[in-house]
């Protein structure tokens, strides 16, 4: 298995295809799976990566990752899917058939247009799925939302306003503050594909306690990495066509710089080979068919 290209004191990033990483990995070590991606849909990535491939294989492609991320999670663990509505719906049964649902979050998406005989797109979907009844559920309140011009409280709650928490309101499954900016003057990396912090962030509070281990399949521009770090989550990344912006970015908002030690004992997540798979292995290395050394042990 490739080495890792960055180590943090919480993560470690592979620049490798997510489903040799996963496959590499023992089942049920991960406490919460958040996964964006690519949808398939002809974007640009900037990185080479082909994102329209036929139909079909797309969706065969999709299987057989969801199921290994469901097959890494521990028993109680998380597993978090953003998609388009329409990928949503092909996904969720595939999810279903290890895990149990638990919210359709709509995240709402600005700056989308309709194509064909549609409606206006205006949400996105975070699929949220436990391996059995949920590990670790924190209940996570939102600050009541003020006018960002005079200060002032914007609702007034039907008049209940003086009985609310102080800390805030509870989140609900329709999550309305995560758009992302779509102005390059606000873009942070220009052309990067990522998300808004945001989004990984409520969801590793949502479902697991620092210490925990999260894994994204789909490195992007490194927005799960980073709040797991800053929450003091462990995590495990892979982004296979150009992980340079990931390294910048844990660089930049960590002070953190490659081969910094993992403070985790990650090599107790992935699976040692066995021997007869290393002996095959060096000797298909030295050109001889595995097919004669079958038998070795
Ligand atoms: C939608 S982006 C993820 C963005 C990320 N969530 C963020 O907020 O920064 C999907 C990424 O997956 C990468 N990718 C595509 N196929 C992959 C694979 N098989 N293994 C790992 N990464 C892959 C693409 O290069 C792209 O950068």
């Amino acid at each position: 298995m490739k080495q890792p290209v960055l180590t943090t004191h919480h993560g470690i990033l592979y620049d490798a295809d997510c489903l040799e990483i996963v496959g590499h990995m023992k089942s049920e070590v991960v406490d919460t799976v958040f996964a964006d991606p690519p949808f398939n849909l002809g974007k640009d990535y900037k990185n080479g990566y082909n994102d329209t491939v036929a139909r079909t294989d797309y969706l065969a492609w999709c299987r057989k990752w969801i199921l290994e991320c469901c097959r890494i999670l521990k028993p109680g663990g998380a597993f978090f899917l953003y998609a388009t509505p329409e990928l949503a719906v092909q996904f969720a049964p595939i999810m279903g058939e290890r895990l149990n649902f638990r919210h359709w979050i709509a995240l709402t998406m600005k700056g989308t247009y309709p194509r064909g005989h549609k409606l206006y797109p205006a949400h996105y979907a975070l699929l949220y799925y436990t391996k059995g009844p949920p590990r670790v559920f924190n209940r996570l309140r939102l600050p009541i939302e003020t006018c960002r011009h005079c200060g002032k409280e914007i609702r007034d709650y039907g008049g209940h306003r003086n009985k609310m928490n102080s800390k805030g309101v509870n989140l609900t499954d329709f999550w309305a503050d995560t758009s992302p900016n779509r102005h390059k003057k606000f873009k942070v990396r220009p052309g990067v594909n990522e998300l808004k912090m945001v989004i990984p962030e409520r969801a590793i509070l949502i479902s697991t306690k620092p210490g925990d281990v999260v894994f994204d399949p789909f490195g992007g521009g490194g927005s799960t990495y980073q709040a797991a770090e800053k929450l003091h989550r462990n995590w495990i990344g892979a982004e296979l066509y150009d992980s340079i912006h990931i390294r910048e970015r844990m660089k930049e908002n960590h002070s953190l710089f490659p081969a910094q030690e993992p403070r985790f004992e990650f090599e107790g997540l992935f699976a040692h080979e066995d021997k007869q798979d290393a002996v095959l292995r060096r000797i298909e290395r030295q050109g001889v068919s595995a097919r004669t050394v079958t038998h070795l042990s």
